[in-house]
């Protein structure tokens, strides 16, 4: 593969835009090489700069669950943009988006609407504040829930793919409110809970920002139960799981509901969206409702709630259980591939991870123990043979509805190649 006219354009990035890029995953350092710049996207594969064609499993990191270009959605954001692109007024799209996620989501009964998870992170945090008169919020460590300065202590993603601990820029103050604890450690939860007086206990569901490391049996109900207890409340980030793993989310596949739900990706079906969301009594604090402050520009884009809608019409039964299946014969393929090569493989539907490691993996520190050396030579071997995954080993694959059997073998195929050639 040729990769000329992407170098040029990293040189010139590197110029005008720190580190080439403007969000610091893209830069693939985690695996030793260049970024590749995108020109278009089709279905399930994306082509780049210089021609070259891969089998896209970021796809976006996750907003594009019914693929590159899906019709329904492109002719949703025709049909809206011809009205005009913003207004800074109230429109239909946010009406039937609030009361499309409310129908999916059982904890909420309201939303606002942002323009990224981020946002909405900072938002829920802040109504659970404003809520409870507490400052503290427990986190874990390896969990990312967008670069809100309080949270980004030992945060996922992004800062666990560089091993950065936290970032330069945040005060000493606002982590010093963030209490982090490893997941999967009831005994951390509880100590941490019933020691500091919390606002919240923010989790991902279903992890997905260190790899993806799914709860032990019986955690997530743990969380549950100690923000009843502690009176604290229970946030659940599901920008990644949200309308992904079934249709109510993470949610309505563990059983453990929470009092706000903190959303973004395929509620914005590929165009900047975020959300929170939650009970009437919580969500109606909100200004001009309440008198905790939050607003934006661009929020409830109609654009991007056209684009939401559309996506969300495209996810019902049928939809799940074929997102199901594609994830479930990606996982195997690689195991087949692996063909003992020391893996673990953690997958749900929608989502995988590929661990350089033997053991199975629980905690950020486990995904840190792995062989990334071993993971960047494997990753940039795929790319070499034409598919596009996420380079860093502290992320998650992204299966969606366009995948097709023909992209899942050149994928196993191309995963056997380097497998074979790690084991050279
Ligand atoms: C679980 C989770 N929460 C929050 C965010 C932040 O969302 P955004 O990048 O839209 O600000 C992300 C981003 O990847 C995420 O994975």
């Amino acid at each position: 593969m040729k990769h000329t006219r992407s170098a040029e354009l990293y040189r010139r990035a590197l110029e005008l835009l720190p580190g080439g890029v403007s969000s610091p995953v893209r830069a693939m350092r985690a695996i030793g090489r260049d970024p590749i710049f995108m020109a278009r996207g089709e279905g399930g594969e994306l082509e780049d700069v210089d021609g070259n064609r891969y089998v896209d499993w970021v796809c976006s990191w996750g907003p594009l669950i019914a693929g590159h270009c899906h019709p329904a959605v492109l002719a949703a954001i025709a049909d809206a943009s011809a009205n005009g692109t913003s207004f800074g007024a109230p429109t239909v799209g946010e009406v039937e988006l609030a009361a499309e996620i409310a129908a999916r989501m059982e904890a909420v009964e309201m939303v606002r609407l942002t323009s990224s998870g981020t946002e909405a992170s900072m938002t829920a945090l802040r109504m659970a504040r404003a809520a409870t008169g507490r400052e503290r919020v427990l986190k874990f460590a390896g969990a990312y829930h967008g670069h809100v300065d309080g949270l980004l202590a030992q945060a996922g993603s992004g800062l666990a793919t560089h091993a950065l601990p936290s970032s330069p820029g945040v005060p000493a103050a606002l982590t010093a409110a963030t209490v982090v604890v490893p997941w999967n450690d009831p005994a951390a939860v509880v100590a941490a809970s019933e020691h500091y007086e919390l606002a919240a206990i923010l989790a991902e569901p279903i992890p997905a920002n260190m790899g993806l490391v799914p709860a032990d049996a019986g955690f997530l109900e743990l969380l549950r139960k100690q923000a009843d207890i502690t009176g604290a409340v229970l946030v659940l980030d599901e920008v990644i799981s949200g309308f992904r793993v079934a249709r109510g989310g993470a949610q309505q596949r563990t059983g453990v509901v929470g009092d706000l739900v903190v959303m973004g990706k395929i509620v914005g079906g590929g165009l900047p969206v975020g959300a929170v969301g939650g009970h009437r009594r919580l969500m109606e604090t909100l200004a001009p409702a309440g008198d905790v402050y939050q607003a934006g520009t661009l929020s409830g884009n109609p654009l991007a709630t056209a684009a939401g809608l559309a996506t969300l019409g495209l996810l019902d039964d049928d939809a799940y259980r074929r997102l199901a299946t594609t994830t479930q014969r990606l996982a195997d393929g690689l195991v087949e591939a692996a063909a003992g090569y020391p893996v673990w493989i953690e997958s749900l539907p929608g989502l995988l991870t590929v661990f350089f490691s033997e053991h199975p993996v629980r905690n950020l520190d486990d995904c840190q123990a792995c062989d990334l050396e071993a993971h960047a030579a494997w990753s940039r071997c795929l790319l070499d043979h034409g598919v596009y995954l996420p380079p860093s080993q502290f992320e998650a694959w992204f299966p969606s509805l366009a995948h097709t059997e023909a992209q899942l073998e050149l994928t196993v195929d191309a995963a056997r190649q380097a497998f074979d050639s790690l084991k050279r």
